[in-house]
């Protein structure tokens, strides 16, 4: 559900058309919508009210301070996989104890600055890195509050680049040495153990990954009940996927159903981590078409967006849908719709059919709010675009454009060079 709709033939952003916000902030830009961040993170929480919880939003799902400072308000944790991640959601507001930090490949500063603000766990994904946040710890004359990401083995049935759970993957300690790696890190002076995580993949379009993953956690936190280590927060990850054009994935409420009874009588704090479900639907890219080109045996719509832009498409063959922002119920072609940078990946869709756009049309690529501006770039010297928010009739921008001289900014030309 989103709150990007049609009202008499012109694309609104909650109610304020789109076109208006291109006339103020230029083009592309990303807007998002503050009905559909609330509406979907309440989704969350409502479905897990009743069993004590932590919904540890994904940050690096779409990180920009106002949407994080919107979660804390919300009563949000965050998620967080980098010490930018970490000051982002701290200068947001989100209270560190309800940050957990996970990633593969935390640096000796990083942790140092997690420990410094208190996070509520790491979520660890090697012996050596624990073997690292104990050492830290003790320097620091603290105690590290731990859990182990495991890998489940289990198969999240998405796209590869974005699967985790399976043994193949660089993700965290596999199943069958976690029991070990817990008894290691009960002999360590300065960690303390606090909960167990996964995390098995993204865009997941059903429950059961969810359910066979969580059943393997449970019987784990069982042997280590029996080893003498308790655990208190069980940390499910994130993944639950959304539907970008015609896929139908589980509601929020939909996996609560699916997990809570496995919990229900145990004592733990639930964490979820959701990053797209919250996001994805809620963000929208809009683009301008600067040109037609005829190609041969296909037509090509040229926009001012481009995979520095937004990367889905080209990375993972995503699908994104790509509306009109006025309809003007013209033929529909078949086209590529293509970004101004230089490469023959640069493609926004393929072989789309759409109405037939002109020159100076704007055009929207629907549920770009996850993973779009976040995993933006500068390639080809193009200024990172604007990010706007909508809020009923009112919208404000929460990122402005760059500008040229913000891609030379940190540059420094050596004078002995
Ligand atoms: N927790 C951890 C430890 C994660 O690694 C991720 C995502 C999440 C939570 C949030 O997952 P979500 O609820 O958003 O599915 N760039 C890719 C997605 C990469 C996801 C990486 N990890 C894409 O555009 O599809």
């Amino acid at each position: 559900m989103h709150d990007f709709l049609f009202k008499s033939g012109e694309l609104h952003a909650e109610d304020v058309p789109v076109s208006r916000i291109v006339k103020r902030y230029g083009s592309p830009v990303y807007i998002y919508s503050h009905r559909t961040i609330l509406r979907h993170f309440r989704a969350f929480s409502e479905a897990f009210d009743g069993y004590p919880h932590i919904i540890c939003y994904a940050a690096k799902a779409n990180s920009n301070s106002a949407i994080l400072k919107i979660l804390a308000e919300e009563g949000g944790g965050a998620d967080v996989v980098s010490g930018g991640e970490l000051f982002r959601a701290i200068n947001a507001g989100i209270p560190a104890n309800r940050i957990v930090y996970a990633g593969v490949g935390k640096t000796t500063e990083e942790i140092r600055y997690a420990l410094k603000e208190r996070i509520l766990m790491f979520n660890v994904e090697s012996e050596a890195e624990l073997i690292e946040i104990n050492r830290v710890a003790g320097i620091m004359k603290r105690n590290a509050p731990i859990a182990l990401r495991v890998n489940p083995d289990i198969d999240p049935e998405t796209h590869p680049y974005i699967s985790t759970g399976l043994k193949r993957h660089k993700f965290g300690i596999p199943m069958e040495d976690a029991l070990e790696c817990y008894r290691i890190a009960k002999r360590m002076p300065h960690i303390e153990i606090l909960g167990i995580h996964k995390h098995i993949g993204s865009q997941i379009t059903k429950v059961s990954p969810f359910v066979d993953a969580l059943k393997k956690l449970l019987s784990l936190v069982d042997n280590l009940r029996l080893n003498g280590m308790e655990i208190r927060y069980i940390d499910i990850g994130g993944g639950l996927g959304i539907p970008y054009n015609d896929e139908e994935p589980p509601q929020p409420k939909d996996l609560a159903k699916a997990v809570l009874p496995l919990l229900w009588g145990r004592d733990f704090t639930l964490i979820v981590e959701p990053g797209r479900s919250i996001l994805g639907n809620a963000g929208i890219l809009v683009t301008k078409v600067l040109y037609l080109k005829k190609g041969l045996g296909k037509d090509f719509v040229i926009v001012d967006a481009g995979m520095n832009d937004l990367i889905r498409p080209s990375l993972y063959g995503a699908f994104h849908r790509i509306v009109p922002v006025v309809k003007r119920k013209r033929k529909k072609i078949i086209a590529d719709i293509v970004g101004p940078i230089c490469e023959s990946g640069d493609f926004l869709a393929k072989d789309r059919e759409i109405e037939r756009p002109f020159q100076g049309d704007l055009i929207a690529v629907m549920s770009a709010g996850a993973y779009g501006f976040s995993m933006a770039s500068r390639y080809n010297s193009r200024p990172m675009v604007a990010e706007v928010i909508v809020r009923g009739k009112t919208f404000g921008i929460i990122r402005q454009r760059e500008t040229y001289e913000d891609l030379i900014a940190r540059e420094r030309i050596p004078e002995d060079i």
